[in-house]
């Protein structure tokens, strides 16, 4: 049995729905009382800030995929980290009463010489306890994911199509790589069955590296949009996340923290993946092109 968090957001989404394919069994955490017409995928009810209901939703588990992350719709924003931490204990916690074998878990790709944002810092403490738990895992770290409903990805989209000048800032020399949210999804499905990826981490993206202005650009050639881009001084990191959090679909909370890390650069540390998964993650303008026919 898997139990899948995060089942109702954008990573765990598409999980469940490859999940489904594959046949699997599969219960999903949720907060909200839920029900499937698949035989194959039951809902329980539970909160990771709730140990007790973490013990019943991992009654019976082998493998959990861990897709939850803190930022947004809390009543204490200021505390996300303090709340990311207790959540990941809790569950670690519960998976050693039930003797779950396996945690599965996608973060945030971060640079440890850096100093790191606070929504990256959380992120790195929150792998930091599953690589300590005991418990075998196999953890993915990715930058911006393409794909609808990504909130980075939703953010660029906004950024890119509402604003004919678009502000350069003090992000403008950050690298990131991207990747595909088909080509994520691959990673965390595949896994399951490679014996090789336990107790590994792994760094994943395109073969496409960017500055964020060229991330910019590229999409705005995508969608045919002439975009001009004007250098200016600082981060204005509360006002762009005002205005963003305003115009696109993404938690305006979340938005903040997410600005806020474009001030770190996400870019893969060289490793084993095509040897071990047979496949390479498309390129950056493929994946919009996806996206786009999609729309
Ligand atoms: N999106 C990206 O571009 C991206 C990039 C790199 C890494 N990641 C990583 O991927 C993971 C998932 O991110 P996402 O983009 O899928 O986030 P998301 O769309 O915001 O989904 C977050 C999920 O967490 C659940 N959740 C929040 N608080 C909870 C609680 N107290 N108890 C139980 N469930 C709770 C939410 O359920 P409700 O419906 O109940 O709110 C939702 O299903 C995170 O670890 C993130 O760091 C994402």
């Amino acid at each position: 049995m898997i139990l899948l968090t995060g089942s109702t957001g954008f990573i765990g989404g598409h999980v469940l729905r490859a999940l489904s394919e594959k046949n699997l069994q599969v219960r999903c955490l949720s907060r909200k009382p839920m029900t499937s017409k698949n035989p194959n995928i039951s809902y329980v009810t539970g909160d990771v800030l709730d140990y007790d209901s973490l013990v019943s939703a991992t009654a019976g588990v082998d493998t959990v995929y861990y897709f939850i992350h803190m930022m947004g719709k809390q009543k204490e924003q200021e505390r996300f980290d303090v709340l990311d931490r207790l959540a990941i204990n809790n569950m670690v916690r519960a998976c050693r009463t039930n003797g779950v074998r396996r945690i599965i878990h996608l973060t945030g790709m971060s640079n440890p010489d850096e100093r790191l944002s606070r929504h990256l810092a959380s992120r790195r403490e929150v792998e930091e306890i599953i690589r300590n738990s005991g418990i075998d895992y196999t953890i993915f770290r990715a930058s911006v994911i393409i794909g609808r409903g990504g909130g980075a990805f939703e953010i660029l989209d906004t950024a890119v199509r509402k604003f004919p000048i678009i502000p350069v800032l003090d992000w403008e020399n950050i690298q990131v790589q991207p990747i595909y949210i088909g080509d994520v999804v691959r990673y965390l499905i595949e896994c399951l069955d490679k014996n090789e990826t336990l107790n590994k981490g792994y760094d994943i993206g395109c073969s496409d590296v960017f500055t964020y202005r060229e991330l910019m650009q590229q999409y705005a050639q995508e969608l045919g949009l002439k975009r001009f881009f004007i250098k200016v001084p600082g981060s204005w990191r509360r006002l762009s996340a005002l205005i963003l959090g305003k115009l696109a679909p993404v938690d305006a909370n979340v938005v903040y923290w997410l600005i806020e890390s474009l001030g770190n650069n996400m870019v893969c540390e060289p490793g084993d993946l095509k040897k071990i998964f047979g496949f390479e993650p498309i390129p950056f303008r493929e994946s919009i092109r996806k996206i786009i026919k999609k729309d």
